[in-house]
């Protein structure tokens, strides 16, 4: 079987970042050849904890040239995603859960010249993206509960990682696959190996002692 050159990526999530060192933690990370930023909105409704919109955004984007990821974990995100982009939100990542018309969503995020991505909390079944596989750009498969850092990686994700890797082989062989929650240096080769090609990680990252040591161990396919 032709087997693709996946892609290695490393996703470090601000939520675990020094907020008064928000500039310097982002220069830390893309000195440190980070791939993306990623940032998560959380509204206190569809997630139990508050923590920021497009201003703060808007902020990443005046101090890193980093791909921003901003993963939406917000009720009706369809009303927000033209501000997450106009604040320079390179990709748009919905919950699935927070859709009703989700390939409109998924249309508007494109028209509005973003990548597209769809996020599956842990009790969402991979089989639920079959349909609208074809029109990604990214899935996240999300290996805690959504709402907090620091969390412990729920294990049966990487089956979900494994199952969604076979599913794109017939529907999006491009489509990226990404995972956030839990991740660290420990998890993340078996995790890379299931089919994963992007890993967002927050305290595995700014909770480190060297965050550029930090970064390069998470890149660690062994
Ligand atoms: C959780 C967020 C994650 C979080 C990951 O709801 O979506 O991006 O920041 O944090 P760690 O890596 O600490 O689990
Ligand atoms: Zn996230």
């Amino acid at each position: 079987m032709h087997t693709k050159v996946r892609p290695n990526i490393v996703a470090p999530s601000i939520l675990s970042a020094d907020f008064t060192r928000l500039a310097e933690q982002l220069q830390q990370i893309e000195q440190a050849g980070a791939d993306w930023v990623h940032c998560d909105v959380m509204d206190g409704r569809y997630v139990p904890n508050i923590t920021f919109g497009p201003f703060i955004v808007e902020a990443v984007r005046r101090c890193t040239s980093l791909p921003i990821d901003t993963h939406l974990m917000i009720v009706e995100p369809e009303k927000y995603i033209k501000a997450f982009i106009d604040a320079g939100s390179n990709h748009i990542t919905v919950h699935q859960e927070t859709c009703t018309h989700l390939h409109r969503t998924v249309e508007l995020i494109h028209s509005l010249g973003a990548k597209a991505g769809v996020s599956l909390n842990p009790a969402t079944p991979v089989s639920t993206l079959e349909e609208i596989l074809p029109f990604l750009d990214l899935v996240l498969i999300m290996s805690v509960n959504p709402g907090f850092g620091g969390q412990k990686f729920i294990s049966t994700s990487i089956e979900k990682v494994r199952k969604l890797h076979l599913l794109r082989e017939s529907l999006n062989p491009e489509l990226i696959i990404a995972i956030d929650g839990g991740i660290t240096s420990e998890n993340a080769p078996r995790i890379r190996s299931a089919g994963a090609d992007a890993l967002i990680a927050g305290s595995a990252v700014f909770n480190a002692p060297n965050i550029s040591k930090a970064i390069l161990q998470l890149r660690q396919t062994d």
